[in-house]
């Protein structure tokens, strides 16, 4: 029934599905930041959320978790394959990063999107109460604004767009360029990484639709001839830093650290990226980087080791098998050509990791490499900044990260300039202490202030601000 005075909207659940010894299934909270953000809210809004489960063809009853009302959306194997990889994650996915990778646009994916876009604005249609506030998240779900104002006019609508928003030269690819745009403006916020973003949104609204666009809000012209308005603007993402504070403060994530130095042979610089294995991260740019440095013969192996942690990713996606391959070629040839006996250029895991692992880690490098070509936020930035509670380590920063924006005190690289991020990597390295801790307390200021809460808090502050608006419209 209609019970929710918040409602979440996201592509997964807040949780993972687990399988106990004795074979029973249960659910496990999930790692994400949003989750961790969102959970004090919810609780407080008496909130539902509204999610895929994960796995194909599971259908669940919805079930009340940690304070939350979940409500499970199923997706066929057919629906995972048409909207979840091939919409979502190949045309979606590679053309709002900037075309990094070819985005593939085909009908059938297009109206699987459709589809299922309609599957999770009904859920959540059914779930809200009378004038609830619903928050959709990311770009998966870009349609469910529109429908559900069509469906449910009494509510207030966010969307909170997660990844980047591409310059309308490349967004006016999309064969649904128009339907996209009219979905996304069904919400009374839109929220968007960096100000870039909300632009770029704003001039493709401007150009494609022929709204008028101000800082105070877009007009959206109702069927009836009265218009309303919607407000796109940035709203950066954070990380709950506390969290990570606490853990780089327990004494047996301190000791973790040291045995991963000792285990790498205690190398005089630890050199760390950490990312989902995806062509967005540049990753392969970095190792490039990496890998003259040793050529040049300005570090050596038995110095310097890069740890590069790929999680899994999207794995039945073509482009995401196919820059697997090459990253692991990658590897094996730098790792083929400097290797010694004892020491390893690049230590390479395809795995995933606990976040106590992750802080330990984090406090055993020296410098973190963030190298995006492109990247909504990019929140590892904010977690190896956040750990740092020792004010030391030095954060190497993409200009294409949207991190970028709020961190001006990283050393800031252009990863196509392979030259130039081989000059920034050696300053890092050879960096004094006295200078990393200026940095660095600069750093950990902004993410300290700006943590997740707050992010959270003034997106729902804009649309209370949007509800009463409406209300009384001028
Ligand atoms: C990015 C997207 C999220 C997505 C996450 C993991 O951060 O913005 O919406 O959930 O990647 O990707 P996945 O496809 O596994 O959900």
């Amino acid at each position: 029934g209609r019970i929710a005075e918040l409602v979440v909207v996201a592509n997964r659940l807040p949780v993972d599905r687990v399988v106990d010894a004795d074979g029973e299934p249960g659910w496990r909270r999930s790692p994400g930041g949003l989750v961790t953000a969102l959970e004090p809210v919810m609780r407080r809004a008496d909130g539902a959320w509204v999610g895929w489960p994960g796995q194909p063809d599971i259908e669940v009853d919805p079930f009340e978790f940690e304070g939350t009302h979940l409500v499970p959306v199923m997706l066929t194997s057919e629906d995972v394959e048409l909207y979840y990889e091939g919409m979502s994650n190949d045309t979606f996915w590679p053309l709002y990063h900037d075309v990094i990778a070819e985005p593939r646009y085909r009908r059938v994916w297009w109206d699987a999107y459709v589809k299922v876009n309609r599957r999770f604005a009904e859920a959540a249609a059914a779930v809200a109460a009378d004038g609830a506030t619903v928050w959709v998240q990311d770009y998966q779900l870009q349609l469910v604004p529109q429908m559900l104002r069509q469906a449910r006019p009494d509510l207030t609508i966010g969307y909170f767009h997660h990844i980047p928003f591409p310059a309308y030269g490349l967004y006016s690819q999309l064969p649904w360029r128009r339907q996209v745009l009219e979905g996304l403006l069904g919400a009374d916020v839109i929220g968007f990484q960096r100000v870039a973003d909300a632009g770029n949104f704003a001039r493709a609204v401007r150009r494609q639709l022929r709204y008028d666009t101000k800082a105070s809000g877009i007009t959206v012209p109702n069927a009836d001839g009265t218009s309303r308005r919607a407000l796109a603007k940035a709203f950066p993402i954070s990380i709950d830093a506390s969290s990570y504070i606490e853990l780089a403060r327990q004494d047996d994530v301190r000791a973790r650290a040291k045995e991963i130095r000792e285990s790498l042979g205690n190398p005089k610089k630890i050199l760390l990226g950490v990312d989902r294995l995806d062509y967005t991260k540049g990753i392969r740019h970095r190792m490039k980087a990496f890998g003259e440095l040793l050529e040049d013969g300005k570090i050596a192996v038995e110095d310097v080791t890069l740890v590069q942690v790929a999680s899994p990713s999207r794995e039945r996606v073509a482009a995401y098998m196919q820059l697997r391959d090459e990253i692991e070629l990658t590897v094996g040839r730098i790792n083929g050509d400097h290797d010694t006996m004892g020491h390893t250029a690049i230590r390479y895991l395809h795995q995933a990791y606990p976040r106590e692992e992750m802080v330990a880690l984090f406090l055993a490098a020296d410098v973190m490499l963030v190298t995006a070509l492109r990247d909504g936020m990019n929140l590892v930035a904010k977690e190896y900044v956040a750990s740092r509670i020792d004010n030391r380590g030095v954060l190497v920063l993409s200009e294409f990260a949207g991190a970028a924006d709020e961190l001006p005190s990283a050393v800031r690289i252009n990863p196509h300039d392979i030259d130039g991020m081989k000059d920034a990597i050696m300053r890092a390295i050879e960096m004094p202490s006295a200078e990393q801790g200026r940095r660095m307390r600069a750093l950990r200021r902004k993410v300290v202030e700006n943590d997740v809460a707050r992010w959270s808090q003034s997106f729902l502050d804009a649309l209370d601000a949007a509800r009463e608006r409406n209300r009384f419209p001028a």
